[in-house]
């Protein structure tokens, strides 16, 4: 039996505090697609950590942790990540294991995102630069290096084959930026991969689950970042839904048991594109100040705006959510009024679905408005504490969106966390 957990916005909902809280309750921890352009926060004996390629459940000793074939890896954010987990006592060679099927995130990857990027101008997706886009477009492409090439003997000459390739797309970008110090980590990055446990990904989680052992998918990214169904082409490039599990692990969709989306209370997004809810104004200000809107990955600040239950719902349906984490809420607790967004205004026109052309066309938000709860909630263990203003505002959602919102977070802490 396989659970999901993804996020159903655009990323950062706080899927890896979820994952790092339901880990005891699993077996394996798999991540299923994208790369080190997540960054998953944990707090681990006090101390903040952020994952990017290991799976959150890296710091229970009970659990395997599986990088799926669905992820593009970077050895190099591999090897620094594996050295910080290390330091707390973690020994990744017992616990971590590595499809020979993920894709490898090569410099010149690296290089090409920020060419492409920067050729974009004003009109730039606002990627990680962590090379995302064209490791996927590699793999679709049929040229990707995969992990269990660096097992083989001809991966230099598949290496140099790939890079010469690549060099061609750079010379017609005008690159000519000096990536040889990223060459030298990489290759050095690649070795320490070697000695890691690189297993055939789907032969290994089908013996898991034929054993009886509990899954649980670790999502990157967000619902609305999906490449078919996100806010295209302001998306990442992989399915981030639940329909990717599968793909990005090998497990048939018989397997696939609970779905659990996580959002905010409010919502953020980082990088450009559309956000129809976003508050452009001191409201958003003070919800970054307060939630400490900042990205994980590159620091940048995230935009923020009220949740928008015309694209929850949206991607409620398409992964088949059966449960709703809502994290964040303590954030809300000093405002007096809270607002959620029902419908689009469309050209004069009230809408209830996500358009086509989302990136295109003007949406007015309208809202319906609700009373804050104005206290601290950030202590609060139970369900019979959580303050009545708290309880309409989640009930409102839970119709809208026809499906139940289970746990609250109330705090960045494993502990901070409310099941209704
Ligand atoms: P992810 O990418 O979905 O794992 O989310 P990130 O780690 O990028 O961003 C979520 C941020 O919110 C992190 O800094 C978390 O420590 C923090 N966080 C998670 N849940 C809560 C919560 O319920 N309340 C507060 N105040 N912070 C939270
Ligand atoms: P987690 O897993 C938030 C955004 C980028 C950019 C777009 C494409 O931490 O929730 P990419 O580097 O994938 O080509 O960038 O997607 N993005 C994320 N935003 N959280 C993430 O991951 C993200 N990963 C990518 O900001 O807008
Ligand atoms: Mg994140």
């Amino acid at each position: 039996m396989v659970d999901v957990i993804l996020g159903l916005q655009w990323g950062d909902e706080g899927k890896g505090k979820i994952v790092d809280f339901f880990a005891p309750n699993y077996d394996v921890i798999a991540r299923f697609q994208g790369g080190p352009n997540a960054g998953h926060t944990l707090y681990v004996e006090g101390k903040k950590v952020v994952l990017h390629q290991i799976p959150s459940g890296i710091f229970h000793q009970h659990c395997i942790n599986l990088i799926g074939n669905g992820v593009v890896l970077d050895p190099v954010t591999l090897k620094r990540e594996c050295d910080i987990v290390a330091s707390f006592g973690i020994d990744v060679k017992k616990n971590l294991f590595i499809s020979e099927k993920t894709n490898i995130i090569v410099p010149t990857h690296r290089a090409l995102d920020k060419a492409s990027e920067m050729q974009k101008g004003d009109s730039k997706i606002g990627s990680t630069l962590k090379g995302i886009g064209p490791a996927y477009m590699d793999k679709t492409g049929r040229n990707a290096i995969r992990v269990g090439d660096l097992l083989d003997k001809n991966f230099t000459t598949q290496y140099i084959k790939l890079r010469l390739k690549h060099q061609k797309l750079l010379d017609n970008f005008h690159f000519n930026e000096d990536i040889s110090a990223w060459e030298e980590e990489f290759f050095d990055a690649v070795e320490f991969l070697k000695t890691l446990n690189i297993v055939n990904g789907e032969y290994f989680i089908n013996e898991q689950l034929a054993a009886g052992k509990k899954v649980l998918a670790e999502g990157a990214q967000g619902s609305m970042l999906d490449i078919d169904f996100g806010t295209f082409p302001f998306v990442t490039s992989s399915n981030t839904i639940s329909a990717g599990v599968c793909t990005g692990l090998g497990v048939s969709p018989k397997q696939i048991n609970e779905v659990m989306g996580v959002t905010k209370a409010y919502c953020t997004r980082v990088g450009g594109g559309p956000f129809p809810t976003e508050l452009d104004n001191e409201v958003g200000e003070e919800l970054r100040k307060i939630g400490s809107e900042f990205g994980a990955t590159t620091g940048r600040p995230r935009r923020c705006g009220w949740i928008d239950l015309v694209a929850l719902k949206y991607t409620c349906m398409i992964n088949g959510v059966t449960k709703v984490i809502m994290t964040k809420a303590d954030v809300l607790d000093s405002f007096s009024e809270l607002n959620v967004c029902t419908a689009y205004g469309i050209d004069g026109k009230l809408s209830h679905q996500v358009p086509f052309g989302i990136s295109r066309v003007k949406i007015e938000p309208h809202y319906q408005p609700f009373k804050g709860w104005h206290c601290d909630t950030t202590q609060i263990k139970s369900a019979e504490n959580v303050p009545n203003d708290m309880t309409t505002y989640i009930d409102f959602i839970n119709k809208y969106i026809g499906a139940p919102v289970k746990f609250v977070s109330n705090g960045p802490g494993r502990e901070q966390i409310i099941s209704l």
